[in-house]
């Protein structure tokens, strides 16, 4: 078992030891490291501004994706190779950084590393293929500038020829040479244990611990709230907990699946999933947070839940006396309250996938169109057989302390005529099954309002 946390930043190996694995990335590198190319602003993965690319193995390669570095801790690192912007420049401008000078694409200056970082992931992901403004926009959603307006950004980015790649910056064999296995890690309260029945064993003694996989709310605990944490399990290490899959009707995700490992496997056959995912957050946060922590977290706003709920998703946990599945819809018990023992771990989702005769539409109403906080969710899943609804199911996020299926709205509609004078009857039906309050987010009025408008829009969509 090794005692501390090996990853290699811009080329160079680095090891981390005792309290300071803890440390977030950003304040290692401007603090420790006085690279302070990586800014901080927000601290809660909201700006951009602190992005770096995380290169894992994939493939027999590295692969890198970009990462608020604000909300990721050493110990989430391990086994990986950081780049910077000044690992970017090592040998002077790059081409992109150059397009930004040229396009004025950078003010005051400080989201500037951020979009730099932001982009160079674009080129990696691009693989030599060419980019339009929306892919551009697409790759830039996390990444706030309150100078330039944009267009001088995503002008720079369409500009930008012969980019290179990371891996001809950084070679990756010498730096998979020397990266650590699988093995497991301890250091201090922070254990990676290299199999299940290792991290099974250590919840079971540590009742209190957190399972820290993308850190997208961890982070924010810590670093707004102070939240100190008994004890970190990680299950980066265990293998087969990050699957992901489509088969026999099912998507398949594992316990520490990323978005955007379930936005890559969809694209192109679940555009309605696609299209939620795309609101849901930033490339930076759907590269590390997985569906099994949105479920988790058990908020009552989480946007992937009323997807699950309509879906009839189940959840497999594991613990010292086997693998139970569960219906998503019992899992919780109240507002954070789950049916989770203290020896279990969510080790699979699996979703059964609507037939595509079956109409599915996923509703978020927040704030800021994109990477917010939702106010409002809803999900609905119907069934018609010629102009009369044969049946439908209804979730609702945001309007009690747990997402809500709406059985007597359901019922209501099954079999009557698919008409706008239908959905408008059941929208009372609707208001009345739900008890939202007020907070930052909306008032009990709004929720109550969008609970029947919601139903309206959906016969607008559908139909
Ligand atoms: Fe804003 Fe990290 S500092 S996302
Ligand atoms: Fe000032 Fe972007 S250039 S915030």
């Amino acid at each position: 078992m090794r005692n501390e946390v090996i990853f290699f930043i811009n080329g160079a190996e680095h090891r981390a030891r005792g309290d300071a694995v803890f440390q977030t990335v950003s304040r290692y590198l401007r603090y420790d490291q006085r690279a302070t190319g990586t800014k901080i602003v927000c601290e809660e993965g909201d700006c951009g501004a602190c992005t770096v690319l995380v290169g894992r193995p994939e493939g027999g390669g590295l692969r890198y994706r970009p990462v608020n570095s604000c909300i990721q801790f050493l110990f989430q690192v391990d086994g990986t190779h950081v780049v910077t912007v000044e690992g970017l420049s090592k040998n002077g401008l790059t081409p992109l950084q150059d397009a930004m000078v040229r396009c004025h694409g950078a003010q005051c200056g400080y989201c500037t590393p951020g979009f730099i970082m932001a982009m160079a992931a674009m080129w990696e992901g691009a693989r030599g293929s060419g980019l339009g403004a929306r892919e551009v926009s697409a790759a830039l959603t996390g990444n706030l500038c309150r100078c330039t307006g944009y267009e001088p950004i995503i002008m720079a980015a369409l500009e930008v020829e012969g980019q290179p790649r990371i891996d001809e910056m950084f070679p990756p064999d010498p730096i998979l040479r020397a990266l650590p296995d699988g093995e497991g890690v301890r250091v201090g309260s922070f254990f990676k244990p290299a199999t299940l029945e290792e991290a099974i064993e250590f919840k079971a003694a540590h009742p209190k611990c957190v399972i820290v996989q993308g850190a997208t709310d961890f982070g924010v605990w810590c670093n707004k709230r102070g939240f100190v944490p008994e004890a970190v399990l990680s299950l980066d290490a265990i293998e087969g907990l990050d699957e992901v899959r489509i088969e026999d009707g099912e998507l398949i995700a594992g316990g520490r699946t990323t978005l955007a490992a379930i936005e890559e496997l969809v694209a192109g056959k679940m555009p309605e999933l696609e299209r939620i995912l795309d609101r849901f957050g930033s490339p930076q946060i759907k590269n590390v947070g997985t569906l099994a922590g949105n479920i988790a977290n058990a908020s009552p706003i989480a946007d992937t839940l009323p997807f699950l709920y309509v879906t009839g998703a189940r959840l497999e946990l594991t613990g010292r006396g086997g693998t139970r599945s569960v219906p998503i819809e019992s899992f919780y018990r109240g507002y954070k309250t789950l049916d989770l023992r203290p020896d279990e771990i969510i080790t699979r989702i699996r979703v059964p996938l609507p037939p595509r005769s079956d109409t599915l539409r996923l509703y978020k109403v927040s704030k800021r169109s994109h990477l917010d906080i939702s106010s409002f969710t809803a999900a609905m899943l119907m069934r018609r057989s010629g102009d009369r609804i044969e049946s439908i199911r209804i979730a609702y996020g945001g309007v009690a302390p747990v997402i809500l299926r709406l059985p007597k709205t359901e019922q209501f509609l099954a079999g009557r005529p698919f008409a706008l004078e239908t959905f408008e009857q059941a929208a009372p039906i609707a208001r009345d099954e739900i008890t939202p309050i007020s907070d930052v987010r909306g008032s009990r009025d709004f929720r109550l309002q969008l609970a029947g408008n919601v139903l309206r829009k959906f016969f607008h969509d559908a139909g």
